[in-house]
């Protein structure tokens, strides 16, 4: 018997700007899966609960002939992004029906894993030495199946977001007490781990979002300076509350160039990501004026990605993380869409200034069980 599996493929390349539902992101009704006879071929059948709408679906969506950290996005594929599922069927040895899966998934509500997406299009001889196979990563039961935690904290503290947060801030930070921290895109979901992991160190906290709620959301977590850059000038704030010991940018472009000027010497600016370039072309990207005080203030300037850091810092984040939790150490807010038919609009409204002003971090749920 067949069973509809609506899912959101990725249509056409946007080139810039934000990716527009219905466009260049399309929510299908027409496929259709036989859940008790479709091959699984040594995998295991899945349904999908929950998924996460993140920035880098949007690196993925990239023209083809720029290079990145990661794989590009296939066009008439589903979308692929960190998901919560639920195994109903498994030819897998230590996966079994009823267990729960969180990481990369596919935006449709039944899979057959490992998804191999676009495989057979992915050269990793072309690519760059620098570029992740973003099929390569695969879903991993979810190390607390006993329901200690609801599952929309995989998608928050205990799932990437927090993840990124620790390995960023613990690899490249070199925190101590008393020094002050600047976060931008403070709100995110990887920016209020940020703000939390910093204020537990006993740092002083100034970050910035482009929504008032979003401004108290911070202010409620512990950032002691708190303000919407839309409304409030970055230098102003930086040029009162600074000097900078450490930068965490999420946002590239003005913001990183206003943390260099308020920075102390020997600051450590941790690049996380750039996400006010990720939908302009790079031609319209922002110059940064002042490159000069880099070296003279003796800057240390350091990028990551959550794969490199991961093997050394994951283990310390999955032993501290859930008892942080657990005693409502490190908390955070979900912000709830129901349905997948939503997808495309969640995914749009988290590359644009101010986006979610709900504040919290935007999940799609797509089922219940
Ligand atoms: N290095 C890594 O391994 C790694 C891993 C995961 C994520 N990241 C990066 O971490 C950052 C946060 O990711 P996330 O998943 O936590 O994000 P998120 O929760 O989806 O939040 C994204 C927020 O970015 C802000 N934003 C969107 N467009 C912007 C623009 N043009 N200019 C300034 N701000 C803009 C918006 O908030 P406001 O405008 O209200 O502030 C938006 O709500 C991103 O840069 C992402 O690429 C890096």
């Amino acid at each position: 018997m067949l069973t509809k599996n609506p899912r959101v493929v990725f249509a056409k390349r946007p080139g810039t700007g934000v990716p527009v539902p219905g466009e260049h992101v399309v929510f299908e009704r027409s496929h259709s899966i036989d859940l008790d006879g479709v091959p699984l071929n040594g995998g295991f059948l899945t349904k999908t609960l929950m998924l996460s709408p993140e920035p880098f679906m949007r690196e993925r969506m990239r023209d083809l002939c720029v290079a990145s950290y990661s794989t590009h996005a296939v066009l008439g594929e589903p979308l692929v992004s960190f998901g919560l599922v639920v195994v109903l069927r498994s030819e897998k040895e230590g996966i079994n029906p009823g267990d729960h899966l969180y990481g990369l998934t596919t935006w449709e509500v039944y899979t057959v894993q490992p998804y191999i997406e676009g495989r057979a299009k992915y050269n990793p001889a072309a690519a760059p030495d620098y570029t992740f196979d973003v099929d390569a990563l695969s879903l991993q039961v979810v190390p607390d199946p006993k329901g200690a935690f609801p599952w929309s904290r995989y998608f928050t503290v205990l799932g990437a977001p927090g993840l990124t947060a620790f390995c960023g801030f613990e690899g490249c930070a070199d925190a101590k007490p008393g020094e002050t921290i600047y976060i931008s895109s403070g709100a995110s979901a990887v920016g209020i781990v940020v703000v939390q992991l910093a204020k537990a160190k006993g740092l002083k906290v100034i970050a910035s979002a482009g929504a008032d709620s979003k401004v108290e959301y911070m202010r409620s977590l512990g950032a002691d300076v708190a303000f919407n850059y839309k409304t409030t000038s970055i230098v102003e704030v930086l040029k009162e509350h600074g000097p900078l010991d450490i930068y965490w940018d999420n946002v590239g472009g003005e913001t990183f160039e206003a943390a260099i000027e308020y920075s102390r010497l020997h600051a450590r600016l941790v690049m996380c990501g750039s996400i006010s370039e990720y939908t302009i072309a790079p031609e319209a990207r922002y110059g940064i004026k002042n490159t000069s005080m880099i070296f003279k203030k003796r800057l240390r300037i350091e990028g990551f990605l959550v794969p490199d850091l991961a093997p050394r810092l994951a283990p310390r984040f999955y032993a501290e993380m859930p008892a942080l939790v657990a005693a409502g150490k490190i908390t955070a807010k979900e912000h709830i869409t129901e349905g997948l038919e939503n997808g495309p609009a969640a995914l749009a409204d988290v590359l644009k200034e101010g986006g979610n002003e709900a504040a919290g971090k935007p999940i799609i749920l797509v089922a219940t069980e």
